[in-house]
């Protein structure tokens, strides 16, 4: 039986919310431990979909895994497999980064292509080419790479056409695991990629430069265990500083460090928010209408790509036209027939969407299509007046723990129902 999420809008959000750790990064540095000869214990890992379809993913390579609390222990101590499935790679993308680290500690990988989805193509060419440079032998037949470094992989000076995070986290693992000193240009200069190299670090070998666009990893012919903390979720933050300025509230984001933002701080500022920043919280608080603002996404520092559906969202009632132009996906439009339901009035034109501000959106049925699209239609329905039932709410689940009690701490009257109670709903929620 499916759920529906139901929310009635229209009431100011006000109080302290916490973010979970970073979905990010809690994947690429689960992933990580496929590197490590010794035990690995990750802290403050959120209780997501995404998280337990990769801690399955590293049992079938032979993880002893044991999840507690926000506590995953992680032990590895031989890879005892060599391929994934479609089914696997299609249900969750990230588990295609296994490749480096396989192909590192094994010398042999066969990985299923993740293919395009809902919000571009997302090819994988950077991934193969930087590892083919580390000397792997790559065929891509029936749908999957095969991949094969019989003398082991070796160290190279690997430049990006451009600063791909997946990429970027593909040759951090494999060189961290391959001796000598391997160079990669053009980085992705994300958050979650010098978290990555923080673990890989504690893991043993050396790494610098993470967070600028070259990034040197010094490996070692074997990694032990480590612990480590994640860090908080930028994405998530930024859904719950947009909440508070869609409702015209004020919201704490705590577990949070507002550097994560990048560009996005100075957004808030520019939409009219008076944005404060602590140690480790970031307090938003709505000053009237939100402003019209003309905004492109980009690889970090700049505007996240994640971030754009729910910015949409807000923009739908700013006071003037607001334009958002997506540079990385290609496809990421699916929320704008969605947002449209509430009243938002919003025209596609290539790349760029323009969003006239409404004074006002009207709950309504809608469809999550994925993460973050369903992440926006929350917060349309948070500030719509009346009654709005999310469906396909599975892919919110992927990317937000806890929502519902996390947003009605606020104030929000929102639920999770099962969706044969939807006609009761749509009238009683
Ligand atoms: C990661 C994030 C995703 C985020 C994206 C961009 C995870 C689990 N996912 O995805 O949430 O939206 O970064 O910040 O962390 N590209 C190529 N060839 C490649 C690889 C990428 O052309 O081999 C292109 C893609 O098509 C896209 C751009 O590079 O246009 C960015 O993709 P990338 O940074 O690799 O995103 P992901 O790592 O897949």
């Amino acid at each position: 039986m499916s759920e529906v999420l139901c929310v009635r809008g229209g009431v100011p959000l006000h109080g302290n919310i916490k973010v979970g750790g970073a979905k990010n990064a809690t994947l690429p540095i689960l992933i990580a431990t496929l590197l490590a000869s010794e035990p690995c214990t990750i802290s403050n890992v959120p209780k997501l979909e995404d998280v337990a379809i990769l801690l399955r993913l590293l049992e079938h390579f032979g993880a002893r895994t044991k999840l507690k609390d926000d506590s995953a222990e992680i032990y590895i101590p031989e890879i005892t497999a060599a391929d994934t499935s479609y089914s696997l790679v299609k249900a969750l993308r990230a588990s295609f980064w296994v490749l480096g680290p396989l192909l590192a500690r094994k010398r042999e990988a066969h990985i299923a292509l993740p293919g395009g989805d809902l919000i571009g193509a997302r090819p994988v060419d950077l991934h193969l080419s930087a590892l083919t440079q580390m000397g792997a032998e790559i065929q891509v037949k029936n749908g999957a790479v095969h991949a094969v470094a019989p003398g082991g992989l070796r160290s190279a000076e690997i430049e990006f056409k451009f600063p791909s995070v997946g990429a970027t986290h593909q040759v951090l693992m494999a060189a961290a695991l391959t001796p000598g000193r391997t160079v990669i240009r053009n980085a992705a200069r994300e958050p979650e990629v010098v978290a990555l190299a923080d673990f890989i670090t504690r893991l043993g070998a050396k790494v610098e430069g993470a967070g600028t666009s070259d990034v040197i990893i010094f490996g070692e012919e074997k990694l032990g265990g480590a612990h480590l903390a994640l860090i908080g979720d930028r994405i998530e933050a930024a859904t719950y500083a947009l909440a508070a300025l869609a409702t015209g509230g004020c919201i704490q984001i705590d577990g949070f460090n507002a550097q994560y933002f990048g560009e996005f701080l100075e957004i808030l500022d520019n939409l009219g928010a008076k944005v404060t920043v602590g140690n480790d919280f970031v307090q938003v608080l709505a000053q009237g209408r939100i402003k019209a603002l003309h905004v492109q996404t980009g690889p970090f520092p700049h505007f996240a790509t994640d971030m754009h559906p729910v910015l949409m969202a807000a923009m739908t009632l700013a006071d003037g036209e607001s334009s958002i132009t997506e540079n990385i996906f290609e496809g990421r439009f699916g929320h704008v027939a969605e947002l449209s339901r509430f009243g938002a009035q919003i025209v596609v034109n290539g790349r760029v969407a323009r969003i006239k501000g409404v004074p006002k959106l009207s709950g309504a049925p809608v469809d999550a299509h994925d993460i973050r699209a369903g992440a926006a239609l929350v917060v349309a329905a948070l500030a719509a007046e009346g009654e709005t039932v999310i469906h396909e709410i599975h892919h919110l689940r992927r990317g937000y723990a806890s929502i519902e009690s996390k947003l009605s701490n606020l104030g929000a009257r929102i639920e999770s129902q099962n969706e044969d109670l939807e006609d009761t709903l749509l009238v009683g929620c």
